[in-house]
C-alpha cells in the first residue's frame, strides 16, 4: 500500500508503485509513473506543464477558458523505483528518470529529458530540456536544451549554448559529454564542442574546443596539461619497439 499525506494531489492518470512515500504538498501530473519503494519529499512537483504546454493553457485561460495548466499536461513523466528527490524538486512533463535516481534539494529536470538508472544530481542542479543523459552520472552545474552526456560522467560544470545570437527560441548546438569525462566544478563548456572519452576538464575552466579522449584541460582558455594514465599506457603499447 501506498501513503501519502492529504495535502498532496496525485492526477487520476499517475501510476504509482508499491510503497511510494509521499511528503507534503507534493504534486503528480499525469500521465506519470513512480516506480516501487521511491520517495518524494514535501513540495516537489513531478510532471509539471513544459513551456509548449504552458503556452497552449494561456491561449485556453486567455480565450476564456475555465481551465489551468495541469489540463495540457500530455507527456508521461517517470521517475524509476528506488529513487530519492527531495523537497522543492520539479521534474518537468515527459522527463524520463530510470531506478535508484538520487535527487537533492531544489533540482530541475527539464521537459523530454531523459536520464539513465544511478543518476545522482546535486543540490540546485538544473538541467533543462530534451537532453539525453546515461547511466551512473553525478550532476550539478547547468544544462542546457539537447545536450547529449553519456555513461559514468560527473559534471560539476555548465554546459552553454554559445549564444552568439541572443534571439529566443533560436536553436543552438549543444555541448555532448562522452563516456567516462569529468568536467569540474564552475567549468563553462560553450557551444557545439564534444567532451572525449574520458577526458578531464578542471574546475573553473572555459572550453571552446573539443577536447580530445583522455586529455586533461585547465584554465581560460583551457589549454591540455597531460593525457591521462589510460591513454598513454595504451600508446606506449602500440609504439614500436615498446
Ligand atoms: C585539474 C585537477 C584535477 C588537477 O589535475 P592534476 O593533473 O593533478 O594537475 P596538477 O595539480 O599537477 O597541476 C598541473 C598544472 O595545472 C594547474 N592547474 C591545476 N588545476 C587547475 C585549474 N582547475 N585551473 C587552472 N590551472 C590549474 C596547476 O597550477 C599546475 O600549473 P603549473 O604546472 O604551472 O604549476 C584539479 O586542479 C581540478 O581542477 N579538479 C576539479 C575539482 C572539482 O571540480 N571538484 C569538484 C568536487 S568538490
Amino acid at each position: 500500500m501506498s501513503k501519502f499525506p492529504t495535502d498532496s494531489y496525485i492526477a487520476p492518470n499517475v501510476i504509482l508503485g508499491e510503497r511510494v512515500s509521499l511528503g507534503h504538498n507534493v504534486r503528480i501530473y499525469g500521465p506519470a509513473q513512480i516506480g516501487d519503494r521511491t520517495v518524494i519529499g514535501d513540495n516537489v512537483i513531478i510532471g509539471h506543464a513544459s513551456s509548449q504546454e504552458l503556452a497552449r493553457f494561456q491561449e485556453a485561460y486567455w480565450s476564456g477558458q475555465n481551465v489551468t495548466p495541469k489540463d495540457f499536461v500530455s507527456g508521461k513523466t517517470v521517475v524509476g523505483a528506488n529513487s530519492i528527490v527531495l523537497s522543492g524538486s520539479v521534474i518537468y512533463s515527459g522527463a524520463r528518470i530510470g531506478d535508484d535516481f538520487w535527487c537533492d534539494h531544489h533540482t530541475a529536470v527539464g521537459s523530454n529529458t531523459t536520464i539513465g538508472k544511478d543518476a545522482w544530481l546535486q543540490y540546485g542542479a538544473r538541467v533543462y530540456n530534451d537532453i539525453v543523459i546515461g547511466d551512473n552520472v553525478m550532476l550539478a552545474g547547468f544544462v542546457a536544451n539537447r545536450c547529449r552526456i553519456g555513461n559514468d560522467v560527473s559534471m560539476l560544470g555548465y554546459l552553454i549554448h554559445k549564444f552568439d545570437r541572443p534571439e529566443r527560441g533560436l536553436i543552438e548546438d549543444s555541448p555532448i559529454v562522452m563516456d567516462r569525462a569529468t568536467i569540474g566544478m564552475l567549468a563553462l563548456v560553450i557551444g557545439r564542442v564534444t567532451i572525449g572519452e574520458g577526458a578531464y576538464v578542471g574546475a573553473g575552466a572555459v572550453v571552446t574546443r573539443d577536447v580530445a579522449p583522455y586529455e586533461k584541460v585547465v584554465g581560460v582558455p583551457a589549454r591540455p596539461i597531460k593525457l591521462l594514465q589510460q591513454l598513454r599506457k595504451r600508446s606506449d603499447k602500440s609504439e614500436p619497439g615498446k
